[in-house]
Order: structure tokens, then C-alpha cells, then sequence
């Protein structure tokens, strides 16, 4: 099979990752998890004093942006690879709510949208990459040959969340995780600059009654029948 470009979108926590990485192991392709990298440029805003709960300093950020390196490192013992910001691991950094809560202010800036999609692109030039975030499919790689778009129900998807938060010991409440996902649900559909829509080629898949591997099997079923 020639190599391909998988671009997968959806709304936030549909497991977009967990099949991205799932996909990429099994064809041996690079796996870039872009919401990890609008999540280290939030992070370098709020460490800055540039976002917060009620205020965002726009025109300080694209002033910084230059400053800003990311970089994924692949980590052998995890079997992904994780987020660098400016030679600095921060994969921990920028999982927790509160930059979950920020990052949708800092996504809708064209000026950080136009450094990060670029760097994407030249990270898939060569194919054999399978790349999640809202924009895969219908602005960094259009032309992708596989477009998959992943939604669940909001609560399906909070309950992910929330187990996930939960497991890594962070305090929140079930609730708080669900009011989080229909914000950005919410923001990241009605940006201006590159909104969450389904491209027309995607291929739709609702994984609200699906387990993982119920929708890998789905997957690469596809992935075989149609690049085989
Ligand atoms: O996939 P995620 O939940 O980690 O993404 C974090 C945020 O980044 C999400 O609220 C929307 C934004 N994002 C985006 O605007 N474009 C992408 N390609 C990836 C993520």
C-alpha cells in the first residue's frame, strides 16, 4: 500500500487520538496530535500572563510568537510521541482543565492558526501521517486521501473526560467537565477562522455506543478495502 494521509476531526474527546494512535501503529506512520500543540501555545500564553479566565492580551501574543518552538518527541516507553515547547516537555503541563478551558480563546487567533498549520503541513509533506485536530481535512490537508470526522454525544464524551481527568488524579467534577466540552463545542464551531465542520469527502463515524476496538476493526477494514 502506497503511503497515505489520514486526516481525522471531531468534536473534543470523541477519541480522535486514541484511533489516530491506534492508526499509526499499526501502519507505521507518524502520528501529530494538533490539539497538542494549540493546547502548548496556551500555555506559553498563560505562563506569559497573556490569557486568563477574563482576559486575553491577542496583540502580546503574536508579538511573542516567534518565540514560540514546539517540537513532538517520540517517547519509546509511552509509544507516542509528546509535546515540547521550547525544548521543555510540557505534556502534563497541558492536559489540565484549566488550559482545556483557555485553549478555544487562543484557537480562534488566525496568527497562531497560520504558524501552526503550516508547520503541519511540512510535517505531512511526505505522507504516511495520520494527523487529528477540527482543520485536518478541510484546511491543512484537503487533499487527504482518507478524512474520517468522529462525534459522540456530549455526555458520552464528558464521562470520557471526566474518567480520564479522574484517573490522573485532578480534582473536578462531572459537571465542570460537561459545561467544558459544549464550550468548546460551542466556540469551536462557530469560530470565524477555520470553524469545525465535516468536510464534504469525511466520512462520518459516531462512537457513542462503539468500543475502541469496535471502531479500529471499523477503520482498517475501510483502510484495506479502499488503499489496499
Ligand atoms: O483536540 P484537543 O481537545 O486537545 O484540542 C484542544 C483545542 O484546540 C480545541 O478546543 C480546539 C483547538 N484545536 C483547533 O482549533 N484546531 C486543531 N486542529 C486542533 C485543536
Amino acid at each position: 500500500m502506497n503511503n497515505i494521509t489520514i486526516a481525522i476531526d471531531g468534536f473534543s474527546s470523541t477519541g480522535k487520538s486514541t484511533l489516530a494512535k491506534q492508526l499509526a501503529k499499526h501502519l507505521g506512520y507518524v502520528y501529530v496530535d494538533t490539539g497538542a500543540m494549540y493546547r502548548a501555545v496556551t500555555y506559553f500564553a498563560m505562563q506569559n500572563h497573556l490569557v486568563g479566565e477574563d482576559f486575553l492580551n491577542k496583540e502580546g501574543l503574536i508579538q511573542k510568537l516567534a518565540e514560540i518552538k514546539l517540537h513532538f518527541q517520540f517517547n519509546p516507553e509511552l509509544g507516542f510521541a509528546e509535546m515540547y515547547l521550547n525544548n521543555i516537555n510540557v505534556e502534563l503541563q497541558i492536559r489540565t482543565i484549566e488550559v482545556s478551558r483557555l485553549v478555544s480563546k487562543i484557537a480562534e487567533i488566525s496568527e497562531v492558526r497560520a504558524k501552526l498549520v503550516e508547520q503541519q503541513q511540512a510535517m505531512g509533506k511526505n505522507k504516511g501521517i495520520v494527523m487529528d485536530g477540527r482543520d485536518i481535512g478541510t484546511v491543512v490537508f484537503p487533499d487527504a486521501e482518507l478524512k474520517l470526522f468522529m462525534t459522540a454525544s456530549a455526555h458520552t464524551r464528558a464521562k470520557r473526560r471526566f474518567d480520564e481527568l479522574v484517573d490522573k488524579g485532578q480534582n473536578v467534577s462531572y459537571d465542570e467537565v460537561l459545561q467544558n466540552v459544549e464550550e468548546r463545542d460551542y466556540i469551536d464551531t462557530h469560530r470565524e477562522d477555520s470553524p469545525l465542520v465535516k468536510a464534504h469527502d469525511a466520512i462520518e463515524i459516531d462512537n457513542s455506543t462503539l468500543t475502541k476496538k469496535e471502531q479500529f476493526d471499523l477503520v482498517v477494514e475501510l483502510i484495506h478495502k479502499f488503499f489496499a
